[in-house]
């Protein structure tokens, strides 16, 4: 009886602890919820004064686009019966209660909700606000004042109401219905520079060598050990694709993030290490697309960083902007940053396991970088926050780091910042 209870006690302790270490491995797709710093503490310096604040925030978790969301409607759906039918026939090694859960899944999302904020994003944004507020009483104030506070987005349904909600985060109910939203720019450089940046376009993004890591590593030995494993788990008589096993995936990520009281079914096809090998597979893509690959990649966010920084050096101006976008703004801007970087180039030839650079830590859904400047005897002072958590910036001495020099160091991001000349193509780029 004792041994039985033992034996059930520690199986329990190490599904939910392989559970949580699965939902902790989903990529960009990861939810903010197991990322963020919930200690919400006012952050006080010794004769500081924290005075302003610049936030880029990814909008929170969303529904798939409309390629993803009927990709999974329709191959999960087969691959659905399939799992049964071997299930059935005694095939692979999922659990009668985990059948039962695969057996009652379904998928009618609506393609029109495609991409569009989900309640959980609308959550994410609300929990992030308060607990931002109440770190920095000084800069965003509690009072809702169209002159001290900024909001801007993109023109995109999801950064839109991620920020309508973390305005309902911030203000009572009253109060949040007088904020001014102004209307999102077509073309916002300090947003979403890349979009626009026809010479990175063609480079980086449109250039199939980008690719070139994570082509690689999707045949690699770690990858086909990950295929066999998924499908051995699942009973399956022919081995999956790459592209199956990623859909699953996928969808283990959209499901876990939308919905913190339910399991998704397409996380059990996983283990902590299988599940760690599609979060390389993807980072190598977001490494070589928006990380430290490329020099023009990081070079352009530079608009971004020229707009803080003024902020910061101007007197008047709002006390708190909060900038609503996508993954790709805040990884070029955690790379112009020099934040997260590996000690060499990731390849496809093998998992770096230590590495920094790690969508699901630094770019899950409502991912979001702060920086704060405090005021100190008259002297200027920014604070970096990456998921509310205080970062030394490599650039600084300590956390709380002189403008000056930080100013000094980004130099030709504040006076040789030309957009213009960095992104056109020129004739020798075709
Ligand atoms: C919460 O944050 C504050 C301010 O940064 C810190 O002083 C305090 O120790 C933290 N509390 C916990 C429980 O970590
Ligand atoms: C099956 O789905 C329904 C509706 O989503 C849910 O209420 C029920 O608990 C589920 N049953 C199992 C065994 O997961
Ligand atoms: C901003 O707030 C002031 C004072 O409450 C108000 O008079 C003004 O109309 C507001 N501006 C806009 C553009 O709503
Ligand atoms: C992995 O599988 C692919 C496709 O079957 C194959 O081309 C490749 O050589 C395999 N890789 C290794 C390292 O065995
Ligand atoms: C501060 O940043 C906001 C948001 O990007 C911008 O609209 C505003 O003009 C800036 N203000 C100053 C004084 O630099």
């Amino acid at each position: 009886m004792k041994l039985c209870l033992f034996i059930l006690v520690s199986f329990a302790l190490y599904c939910s602890s392989e559970s949580s270490n699965i939902q902790n491995h989903l990529g960009s797709r990861t939810p903010y919820r197991l990322k963020g710093n919930k200690n919400d503490s006012q952050i006080k310096y010794p004769n500081c004064k924290d005075s302003k604040i610049w936030m880029v925030i990814r909008h929170g978790t969303r529904y798939p686009n409309a390629k993803d969301i009927t990709k999974i409607n329709t191959r999960l759906k087969e691959l659905k019966l399939e799992i049964l039918l071997r299930h059935r026939l005694g095939k692979g090694e999922l659990s009668d209660e985990q059948i039962k859960k695969i057996e009652n899944w379904t998928w009618d999302l609506d393609l029109e909700k495609e991409k569009f904020l989900t309640l959980e994003g609308q959550d994410e944004m609300i929990i992030l606000a308060e607990r931002t507020r109440k770190r920095f009483p000084g800069a965003v104030k509690e009072k809702y004042n169209n002159q001290t506070i900024l909001f801007r987005y993109t023109a995109t349904q999801r950064a839109q109401q991620s920020a309508r909600y973390f305005a309902n985060g911030l203000f009572d109910k009253k109060e949040a219905q007088d904020v001014l939203f102004s209307p999102a720019a077509k073309v916002d450089t300090v947003l979403r520079f890349y979009k626009h940046c026809d010479k990175w376009q063609k480079q980086v993004k449109k250039n199939p060598l980008t690719y070139t890591e994570q082509k690689l590593y999707g045949i690699s030995k770690e990858m086909n050990d990950t295929i066999k494993s998924v499908t051995k788990r699942l009973g399956l008589k022919n081995l999956l694709s790459l592209d199956d096993v990623n859909l699953m995936y996928k969808a283990c990520g959209f499901e876990t993030s939308w919905n913190k009281h339910f399991t998704s079914p397409w996380c059990y096809p996983f283990d902590v290490r299988s599940v760690q090998t599609m979060e390389y597979y993807q980072d190598l893509k977001y490494y070589w697309m928006d990380g430290y690959g490329h020099d023009l990649t990081y070079r352009q966010a530079c608009v971004s960083i020229k707009n803080m920084f003024e902020n910061f050096s101007s007197k008047g101006g709002p006390s708190a902007s909060f900038l609503f976008t996508h993954s790709g703004t805040i990884l070029k801007i955690l790379t112009h940053l020099e934040l997260f970087k590996p000690r060499s180039h990731l390849r496809g030839d093998k998992n770096v396991p230590d590495r920094t650079w790690r969508a699901s830590d630094i770019d899950c859904f409502g991912a979001n970088l702060a920086l704060v400047l405090y005021r100190c005897k008259g002297v200027d002072y920014v604070l970096a926050l990456h998921q509310e958590r205080v970062v030394k910036l490599p650039m600084c001495e300590k956390e709380l780091c002189p403008l000056k020099t930080l100013k000094e160091y980004f130099h030709k991001s504040i006076y040789e910042c030309d957009y213009t000349d960095m992104c056109s193509l020129k004739k020798d780029d075709l």
